[in-house]
């Protein structure tokens, strides 16, 4: 996408004229069926991604498409409805560029991200949350291949810390405080669009992992390239491929997502309150 930046320049205008004077301190991405942080957003501004140039408008079900600004718990946020994932393409995976880059140069110090995940533990069910520790990328891409935009990072990024410890320990003690069980673990990403093989699964588990799913890593390393804070909570959906008697299918997905999502909203409210407090 050649004018990535101009695009990144132009929604940053777009924004600035809807929300005038209005900076975000945490972008949030929210994942397949785990919309409803965005209801709690205080004199929301919403914006659709077909009106933002380079956000590319997914068309799959569970996801809305929509950037909204505004309020939670006195926090400054934007919340964007609405991701992208590696099985969608190239054009999807530029996109995702766009995206995130637009977040920080509006302001954003910190993503926050959720998925919809297959556990790989089986004492973790449907329903249950955890912190992403680490990943392993397992999807044989990387969005930042190509030429480096040195004007948002480096060509070679580390990925220490890739998903900040102090947030997560934040998020550890405001779970415990507000009694919401939140486990903790590494994340595989696979490219999807397929869910995997009753084979991969237990090979994942073999190489250390504990949830699979197919976003959030090309968002951290994005986020990690241009100087964002990353925090990231899985919302367990469904057992891994073969770990229950359960065919996986978007839709089941979509009904795990419920199962999470006011245990997720409890937890993402209390900690957006606590890490702003000086
Ligand atoms: N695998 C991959 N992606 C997913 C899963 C899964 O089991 N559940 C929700 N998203």
């Amino acid at each position: 996408m050649p004018n990535a930046n101009a695009n990144i320049k132009k929604c940053a205008a777009i924004i600035a004229k809807t929300t005038p004077g209005f900076k975000p301190k945490i972008g949030i991405i929210l994942g397949s069926g785990l919309g409803a942080i965005s209801d709690q957003i205080e004199n929301a501004s919403t914006i659709d991604y077909k009106d933002l140039p380079g956000f590319y408008v997914s068309t799959l079900a569970g996801h809305s498409k929509r950037m909204h600004l505004g309020m939670l718990k006195d926090v400054p946020v934007v919340c964007l409805e609405g991701r992208t994932h590696f099985y969608e393409g190239a054009e999807a995976t530029a996109s995702l560029k766009t995206i995130i880059r637009t977040l920080k140069i509006i302001g954003c110090e910190i993503l926050l991200t959720t998925n919809a995940v297959g556990s790989l533990r089986v004492e973790h069910g449907p329903g249950s949350l955890m912190a992403i520790e680490d990943h392993i990328n397992f999807t044989s891409q990387n969005p930042l291949i190509g030429p480096n935009d040195d004007e948002f990072g480096e060509r070679f990024v580390s990925m220490d810390n890739a998903y900040d410890s102090d947030l997560r320990q934040k998020l550890l003690s405001i779970a415990q405080k507000i009694n919401i069980p939140l486990n903790t673990g590494v994340f595989v990403a696979t490219s999807g669009p397929t869910f995997e093989t009753h084979a991969e699964i237990r090979m994942y588990k073999m190489l250390g992992g504990h949830a699979v799913g197919a976003s959030t890593v090309p968002e951290t390393i994005i986020a990690r390239h241009c100087g964002l804070k990353v925090a990231s909570v899985c919302a367990v959906t469904n057992l891994g491929a073969g770990l229950s008697k359960e065919i996986l299918s978007h839709e089941g997905t979509l009904r795990g997502a419920k199962l999470a999502t006011d245990n997720l909203v409890k937890l993402f409210l209390a900690f957006i309150e606590e890490i702003t407090k000086k």
